[in-house]
């Protein structure tokens, strides 16, 4: 090369470039043919303006140079891999269909087998199971639940809680019943403390408000499924008990108690009448403060030892008249009295003895009471549940177990002298003594 003149040495080295450049470039310019690709893998090259090239099942996608070709590619790309997909499934539904088809007919025969089961539960308990929004829900279950049953050991297990869960909305059925048992007096003697206790027990349902049903014409007008609509749901074990102290002392309130039911359990709550006079006239002070005091109220004349016998006051206090005209409708069995002073001073052999009479289990005991020293009266703790006692310990309200306000010794012991031959003729219609003074 050394002894060929220069322009001649330039065409050579010209040539020569030109060709290694031709080997090059010139073959093919696609740099991807410098990678290794292997079916399935997916490689990002030259990152930055260069996208990602994807291969799968053996075949291969250029990565594009320009953009809009590599949109079109990706859509390729997308519609080959749909493809492939539909193509998979295919195949798994054909390999499946007879298992399917065998499922299918399993999951039938399943579900005839649970409806007649339902069918028999639906005779077992007629209208009222089927009508229970529970039971409802339960059967909705049922049906929606078909298609998740895959073998038989799931279905017996569906089956037996089907049947389990009737029952046991069976024996949770609630309805509005009417009482078996009414509270029906005496006012200010302890009634919202006694239905407060019997509220702990767990076969009672007690109705939260006064409902006056009896007493007042307005309510009364408005017929039984009116009242009935008063009471709180229970269940077919429970009883369910209303208290209305004024029924004790209504007239006509006995025949129409009597007209609604014969056997219902009539309770009264009883206290020393005096006291009974004080606690009534100071729960009206509270709401009438300008009241006149308790003597006047109660004496005919001022300083005179004559009592005002027509003072509501008075006259509720003279039981034995109230319970004379009850027994006109009810024998004596159908009656249970309570004594005021126990149940805030030792209310459990009071609880006790009334849930004998109810025939209720007897659960309430010395521990569902505590006294409250501040309130100076028994607390009570919790309801009972069939699982035990949830704490819930509480107080009556601020308008039971309210001040009195003062009332003379003298006047007090006139109106004991006043009620003691009363009271005397009612321990012996009601066969106990309370021991009033
Ligand atoms: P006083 O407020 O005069 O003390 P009723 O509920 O029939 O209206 O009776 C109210 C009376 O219940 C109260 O009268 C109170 O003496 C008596 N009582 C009985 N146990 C009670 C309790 N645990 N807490 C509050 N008051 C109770």
């Amino acid at each position: 090369m050394e002894n060929l003149p220069s322009p001649k040495r330039i065409f050579i080295v010209l040539i020569v470039s030109g060709f290694i450049l031709y080997l090059i470039y010139g073959v093919n310019t696609d740099t991807s043919l410098f990678l290794a690709i292997k079916p399935g893998s997916t490689h990002s090259a030259n990152k930055g303006n260069r996208s990602t090239a994807v291969v799968r099942g053996g075949s291969s996608v250029k990565e594009p140079k320009q953009k809009d070709e590599w949109k079109l590619n990706f859509e390729e790309i997308s519609d080959k891999q749909k493809n492939l997909k539909n193509s998979t499934d295919d195949v798994v539904l054909k390999t499946s269909k007879k298992e399917r088809a065998s499922q299918v007919e399993n999951s039938k025969a399943k579900r005839r087998e649970r409806t007649s089961q339902v069918r028999v539960d639906k005779e077992k308990y007629p209208k009222t199971v089927t009508s229970d929004p529970n039971i409802q829900l339960l059967l909705k279950e049922n049906s929606d639940a078909d298609d998740q049953l895959t073998d038989d050991k799931q279905s017996r297990k569906f089956l037996s809680n089907v049947k389990n869960k009737v029952v046991i909305e069976e024996n949770k059925q609630q309805a509005k019943r009417f009482p078996s048992a009414i509270i029906i007096g005496v006012k200010k003697g302890g009634t919202r403390a006694l239905l407060e206790i019997l509220r702990i027990h767990p076969d009672i349902r007690a109705s939260g408000p006064e409902i006056h049903f009896f007493d007042r014409d307005k309510n009364y007008n408005k017929g039984l499924e009116w009242y009935r609509d008063q009471m709180p749901l229970s269940r077919p074990d429970q009883i369910t008990i209303e208290k209305t102290p004024s029924y004790f002392v209504t007239a006509g309130v006995p025949a129409r108690v009597y007209q609604m039911s014969k056997s219902v359990k009539l309770v009264v709550i009883v206290r020393d009448p005096t006291r009974r006079a004080v606690s009534d006239y100071a729960q009206g002070l509270a709401k009438h403060p300008q009241n006149p005091p308790f003597e006047k109220m109660l004496l005919k004349y001022p300083n005179s030892k004559q009592i005002n016998e027509n003072w509501p006051k008075v006259r509720i206090g003279r039981y034995v008249e109230h319970y004379r005209r009850w027994l006109e409708y009810f024998p004596p069995e159908q009656f249970h009295f309570v004594s005021g002073e126990e149940i805030v001073h030792n209310p459990v052999p009071e609880v006790k003895a009334l849930e004998k009479f109810l025939k209720i289990r007897g659960l309430i005991k010395e521990k569902n009471f505590y006294f409250n020293k501040s309130k100076g009266f028994p607390c009570f703790v919790g309801k009972l549940t069939s699982k035990g006692i949830k704490s819930e310990p509480h107080c009556l309200g601020s308008d039971k177990g309210r001040r009195h306000p003062p009332v003379r010794k003298s006047v007090l012991n006139l109106l004991q002298d006043y009620f003691r031959p009363f009271n005397e003729k009612f321990y012996d219609m009601v066969k106990r003594n309370f021991h009033w003074p």
